[in-house]
C-alpha cells in the first residue's frame, strides 16, 4: 500500500482537533497525535496498544513501515487494545511500529469512473490510467436509506432474459438472488441481465472469482455495456480484507449514482465469497462462529449490505441488486443461502440437470419467485403463467411414467396439452449470452405456439 490513497481516506479532523488541544494544554492525550504503536502480531491481524479510545469498529487505520503507510480495518476493540485486519498481509511489520488513526474509508465515485475496473480501494486495474476521485466522498461503511422514506417498488423493467420475465419478472430497486452450485451458470446469467436497458449505471463487484474469469467476463460479456459499467474486482488471491470490501465499495458507488436520481443496477457475483472472506476477517480477529463454522457478523452483515440496494428517496433514483449464491454441493439449505434467501425479495434457482440437458440458462420456472412479480404482470400475464407452471409440472411429474409407455394420449387432455406445448416453452427459454436480449418475451412464447399450432393444423389437414 503506498501512500496514494490518502485521498480516499477523510482527513482526522478530531484528532488535529485534539492534538492542537493537547498543545495548548499540555494533554497526555497528545500521544493520540502520534497514534498507538504494535503490540503483538499474529497471522491474520496485529494488535494496537494506545489507541483503543479513539477508534471505531471498521476504521481504518495506516500503519507506517519504512516501506510506506499501510491500511488495515479495525474489527475489534478492547480496552487496552485493538486488533486490526491488514489489508494486505505480508507487509513488512514489528512490534512498535507506529499505527496512527485514519477514519472511515471512502470513496468518491464520479460518472468518469463507467467503463473502468477497479479494486476494493477504487485504485485502476485496467491499466487505463488513473481513476479520479469526485467530491462526493461516502464511507464505503453506512446505513441504509430510512425505509419509511423511501419510494415504493412498483416499477417492472424487461430484463431480456426469457425465462426471468415471463416466470419471475422484476421491479427497479428489488433484490433478486440467483441460486446455484459451482459452473451452473450464475456468472454467465449475471452478464446476460447486466445487459438489460432499464439502467442508466451498472455497478458490479466481482469477488473471489479466478482472475481468467474475471477478465473473461469483463471482456466479452459485457462488451459494449461496459461504458455505462463499473467493475470493483477482488480475485480469489487477493486478501479476505479486499474480497469483504469489493462489494461495499460497489454499493457506495451504485449509491453515489442513485442519488444522482438514476436507475442503478448493482450485482454481486458472488455474495457467498464475501461471507466467506467476512468469515476469514472474524475468525482472524476472534470471533467464535455460530452456524456452520460462520460467525454472528456475517448474518448481520449481509443484509446490512442488501438493504442498502432498494429505492431511494422521493427525487432519488433506485438500486435493483442481482446477487449470486454459491450453494455447497448444491444443498440449497447451508447457512448463507438461508440467510440471503429471507432478506432477498425473489430468488431464482438454477438447476444442474437443466444445465446437463443443455437448457441454458437452466432457470427452474417452478421454483424460481419474483414477490414482486404482480406489480410487474398484467392480468391476463398472470392468469398464463400460473397456466402454464401447471402445464410444467404436470410434464415433469409424468415423465418417468411416460417414458416407459405408461401414458396413452387422449386419456387426460391437460396432459395432452402439457405434452404438446410444454417442450415449445422450453425450446424458447433458451438463451445465450450471444442471443440479443429479448424485447418482449410473452410475444416471443406466443409467436412460437401459434406457429407450432398452425404446423400441427397442417399436418392434420395433411393427413386427413
Ligand atoms: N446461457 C448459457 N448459454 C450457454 N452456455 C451456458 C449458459 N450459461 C452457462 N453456460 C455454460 O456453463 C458454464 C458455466 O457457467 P458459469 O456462468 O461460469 O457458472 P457459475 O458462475 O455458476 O459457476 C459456462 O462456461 C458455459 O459453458
Ligand atoms: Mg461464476
Amino acid at each position: 500500500m503506498s501512500e496514494q490513497f490518502h485521498p480516499q481516506i477523510e482527513p482526522n479532523r478530531k484528532l488535529s482537533a485534539l492534538a492542537g488541544l493537547a498543545a495548548r494544554y499540555g494533554d497526555p492525550a497528545h500521544s493520540v497525535a502520534q497514534g498507538g504503536h504494535v503490540r503483538t502480531i499474529a497471522a491474520g491481524h496485529y494488535t494496537v496498544a494506545g489507541l483503543s479510545k479513539h477508534l471505531h469498529l471498521g476504521d481504518f487505520v495506516g500503519h507506517r513501515s519504512p516501506r510506506g503507510l499501510h491500511l488495515g480495518e479495525v474489527v475489534r476493540v478492547e480496552p487496552e487494545l485493538a486488533y486490526v485486519c491488514p489489508i494486505e498481509p505480508g507487509e513488512p511489520i514489528a512490534i512498535g511500529d507506529t499505527v496512527i488513526r485514519k477514519g472511515a474509508f471512502r470513496v468518491g465515485a464520479t460518472d468518469s469512473w463507467c467503463g473502468r475496473t477497479i479494486n476494493a480501494l477504487g485504485e485502476p486495474i485496467d491499466g487505463l490510467g488513473p481513476v479520479l476521485a469526485g467530491a462526493d466522498r461516502r464511507p464505503i461503511v453506512t446505513t441504509a436509506p430510512p425505509s419509511m422514506g423511501r419510494r415504493r417498488v412498483e416499477q417492472g423493467f424487461r430484463t431480456g432474459v426469457k425465462a426471468i420475465d415471463i416466470f419471475a419478472p422484476l421491479c427497479l430497486g428489488q433484490r433478486l438472488g440467483i441460486f446455484a452450485g459451482s459452473g451452473v451458470g450464475k456468472s454467465t446469467l449475471l452478464s446476460m441481465l447486466a445487459r438489460a436497458d432499464a439502467f442508466d449505471k451498472v455497478v458490479i463487484a466481482l469477488v473471489g472469482e479466478r482472475g481468467r474469469e474475471v477478465r473473461e467476463f469483463i471482456e466479452d460479456t459485457l462488451g459494449d455495456n461496459m461504458a455505462k459499467t463499473v467493475a470493483v474486482v477482488a480475485t480469489s488471491d487477493e486478501s479476505p480484507m479486499l474480497r469483504k470490501m469489493a462489494p461495499l465499495t460497489a454499493m457506495t458507488i451504485a449509491e453515489h449514482f442513485r442519488d444522482q436520481g438514476e436507475n442503478v443496477l448493482f450485482i454481486a457475483d458472488s455474495i457467498t465469497r464475501f461471507a466467506l472472506a467476512i468469515r476469514e476477517v472474524a475468525t482472524a480477529a476472534g470471533e467464535a462462529p455460530i452456524a456452520r463454522g460462520f460467525p454472528a457478523s456475517v448474518f448481520t452483515e449481509l443484509p446490512k449490505l442488501l438493504e442498502r440496494a432498494g429505492p431511494g428517496e422521493e427525487g432519488k433514483g433506485t438500486i435493483t441488486a442481482i446477487i449470486s449464491i454459491l450453494v455447497d454441493g448444491d444443498n440449497h439449505n447451508d447457512p448463507i443461502a438461508d440467510s440471503t434467501r429471507g432478506i432477498l425479495d425473489g430468488h431464482i434457482v438454477l438447476d444442474r440437470t437443466l444445465a446437463d440437458e443443455g437448457r441454458y440458462p437452466p432457470i427452474n420456472p417452478l421454483s424460481s419467485i419474483s414477490r414482486l412479480a404482480r406489480k410487474a404482470w398484467s392480468a391476463d400475464q398472470e392468469k398464463l403463467v400460473s397456466r402454464l407452471k401447471t402445464l410444467i409440472h404436470r410434464f415433469e411429474e409424468t415423465r418417468d411414467l411416460r417414458l416407459i409407455g405408461g401414458y396413452r394420449a387422449g386419456s387426460d387432455a391437460d396432459l395432452d396439452m402439457a405434452i404438446k406445448q410444454v417442450p415449445i416453452l422450453y425450446e424458447v427459454l433458451k438463451q445465450t449470452p450471444s442471443d440479443r436480449p429479448t424485447a418482449d418475451a410473452y410475444a416471443d412464447l406466443a409467436h412460437a405456439l401459434k406457429a407450432a399450432n398452425n404446423a400441427g393444423n397442417a399436418n392434420a389437414r395433411a393427413r386427413a
